[in-house]
């Protein structure tokens, strides 16, 4: 098939990315796939919103079916976030044999293992790269990268709104209600932000990662969350007086069968590598028992960079579809649970 029709769901931050990502890169990916790439259709909530792309009239539509029963689309990319309606037009897509690409780690991290199920049945490609530390490709590089060696330990920082939020105050003393409306502004928060200030956003990456590094499935509410809704300037200049940084660490390790996942600030010495991981970076330590450690460092949110990650996968689906493998999901290792969490 010479041209692959995608169907945006979403078109914001991530969404208007991805658009621009698709037109402006067009030859290099017709180069790469020998496909041209079309978004043919939008969905959206408010169809009247003025958007910063444009798009040929009667592209953008607030009708899903307009996207989940067009025989024509091949790929489905999910930007939209938020569990349902969304879990259940990622099922209708996959179940009328469309691969899909979402960058929606709240969906992956509660129901990856079912999505990935039926994603199977069909013979679909189900990616989702973008859901964790945004333009860091870190999935793939776990389950690829070190599928010869036994993971024992993650350790980073996931989330960038809270990293940019903490860098801020330490940095130019800015007050944390004004970093996070800042944060919100440049497109890094959460639609509801509570999600990366109380830890959720990281916990539910961090569930990713276990479940993908230990092989594993790994349920969001068996990760310990702690998150920075308490922290004061005060707290930040305290730190920085006694030579330290505040961070918002999410750790996983695997010992002995044994697997623990957690979110929490950290309070790291200055010459720490993770202290110097500023504004909306992110970094992950991943230690292997053969490889040892190695470190992965890039913007972890944020239009461009995510929409990097999506198209990425998107790139992958159309080279799997020219190869006749569709079906075989590069990212989804979700296998029965192994190891039990301490204390069971
Ligand atoms: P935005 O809030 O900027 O955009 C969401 C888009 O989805 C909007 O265009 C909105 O329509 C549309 N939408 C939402 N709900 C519906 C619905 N029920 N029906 C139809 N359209 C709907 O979100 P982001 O782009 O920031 O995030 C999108 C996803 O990507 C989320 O899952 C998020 O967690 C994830 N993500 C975000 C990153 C970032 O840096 N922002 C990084 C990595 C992942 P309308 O415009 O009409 O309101
Ligand atoms: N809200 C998320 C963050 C977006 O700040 O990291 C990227 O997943």
């Amino acid at each position: 098939k010479e041209e692959i029709k995608v169907g945006l769901m979403g078109l914001g931050t991530v969404g208007s990315g991805v658009v621009r990502l698709v037109m402006n890169h067009q030859e290099d990916l017709r180069h790469q796939t020998g496909c041209s790439i079309t978004i043919t259709k939008v969905l959206v909530q408010d169809i009247q919103k003025e958007r910063p792309v444009h798009l040929p009239p009667g592209v953008v539509t607030d009708h899903p079916e307009e996207l989940l029963h067009h025989a024509d689309i091949d790929v489905v990319v999910e930007v939209m976030g938020g569990i349902e309606p969304t879990r259940n037009y990622i099922r209708q897509a996959l179940e009328s044999g469309k691969h899909v690409v979402t960058a929606n780690k709240d969906l992956m991290a509660l129901h990856g293992a079912e999505l990935l199920s039926v994603a199977a049945q069909h013979h679909c490609d189900l990616f989702y790269e973008a859901s964790v530390a945004g333009g860091i490709p870190i999935l793939r590089a776990l389950v690829e990268g070190f599928a010869s060696d036994r993971i024992t330990r993650m350790v980073g920082i996931v989330n960038g709104t809270t990293n940019y939020i903490l860098s801020e105050m330490k940095k130019k003393g800015v007050a944390f209600a004004d970093a996070l409306t800042e944060a919100q502004r440049l497109g890094y928060a959460e639609a509801d932000p509570t999600a990366d200030v109380d830890g959720l956003d990281a916990a539910r990456k961090m569930a990713i990662l276990a479940t993908l590094g230990f092989h594993t499935e790994w349920p969001l509410d068996e990760v310990h969350v702690r998150g920075i809704g308490d922290v004061t300037l005060e707290d930040v200049r305290f730190a920085a007086q006694l030579g330290y940084t505040l961070k918002l660490v999410g750790i996983a390790r695997q010992d002995a069968g044994k697997v623990e996942v957690g979110v929490q600030p950290a309070l790291l010495p200055n010459e720490h590598p993770l202290a110097t991981v500023d504004g909306v970076y992110n970094a992950v330590y991943v230690h292997g028992e053969a490889v040892g450690e190695t470190m992965f460092y890039g913007p972890g949110a944020g239009d461009m960079p995510t929409a990097t990650a999506v198209v990425s996968d998107l790139v992958t689906v159309v080279k799997n579809k020219k190869l006749g493998v569709n079906g075989r999901s590069v990212v989804s290792p979700y296998r029965e649970r192994k190891s039990k969490p301490p204390g069971e």
